[in-house]
């Protein structure tokens, strides 16, 4: 059996990272982790517990609150992938919303926030035999990552892309709220003073701007390959 690594993916909001990292996980059977999910989970209780109101999040009291924020993964056989659990509650489709995404990168500028979920993703990978996705996975959870990768597309590619998940989902909004969000959310994301969103230049670039989700798997695996077979 070949030998496990760590594979880290990072990139710009709606480029598709997690659906190319699941795949790539399910290809090596590896671990697959949404580090993204973990900070849209935060964001979730801070809205149910009021600790957001007007737009105004009170930083505050959620990190009093951290201790009680009991955030967990659990199999979903019907979807093939895991779900965010909040407790026992299934949050999945919560967080998926544009309310939750016009506030989560207001919860992930907050240190106390990154620390204790840095600390729950290094164990998550201590094993290796991970594929995970997020903005700071090469540069702080997984700095010595056998394979790291960063995806990007131009903002109006993604907006489109998100702004048809989210119709299918239901929900009512307009393309260009989406890309005020995608746009936004980069600048918060890339800006912000503890761990930034930063292309390391030992990343391998994915631009999927002109690409199909199988010519971006494709390339995937085969730097996967590379990777594992120079570890
Ligand atoms: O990948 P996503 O769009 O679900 O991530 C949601 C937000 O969480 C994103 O705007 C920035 C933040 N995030 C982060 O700061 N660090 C990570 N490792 C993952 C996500």
């Amino acid at each position: 059996m070949s030998k496990k690594i760590t594979i880290a993916i990072d990139g710009h909001s709606s480029t598709g990272k997690s659906t190319a990292a699941k795949q790539l996980a399910v290809k090596l059977q590896y671990v697959y982790v949404d580090t993204g999910a973990m900070y849209r989970a935060v964001s979730y209780y801070a809205l149910s517990h009021k600790l957001i109101e007007s737009g105004i999040l009170d930083s505050k009291k959620l990190v009093e609150s951290l201790s009680d924020v009991k955030i967990s993964f659990k199999y979903n056989k019907e979807t093939d992938s895991a779900d965010v659990y909040l407790d026992n509650e299934n949050i999945e489709k919560q967080i998926r919303t544009l309310e939750i995404s016009s506030i989560v990168s207001k919860v992930a500028e907050i240190s106390e926030v990154r620390a204790q979920l840095v600390e729950q993703q290094k164990a998550m990978g201590a094993k290796k035999g991970i594929v995970m996705d997020g903005r700071d996975i090469g540069s702080v959870v997984f700095p010595d990552a056998e394979l790291k990768v960063f995806m990007t597309a131009v903002p109006e590619v993604r907006a489109q892309r998100r702004y048809a998940e989210l119709l299918e989902t239901g929900e009512d909004v307009s393309l260009d709220q989406v890309l005020k969000n995608v746009v936004e959310r980069d600048h918060i994301d890339s800006t912000r003073e503890d761990s930034p969103l930063v292309q390391l230049p030992e990343a391998k670039l994915l631009d999927t701007s002109d690409m199909s989700r199988e010519e971006q798997f494709e390339l995937l695996v085969s730097w996967a390959q590379e990777a594992i077979r120079n570890s």
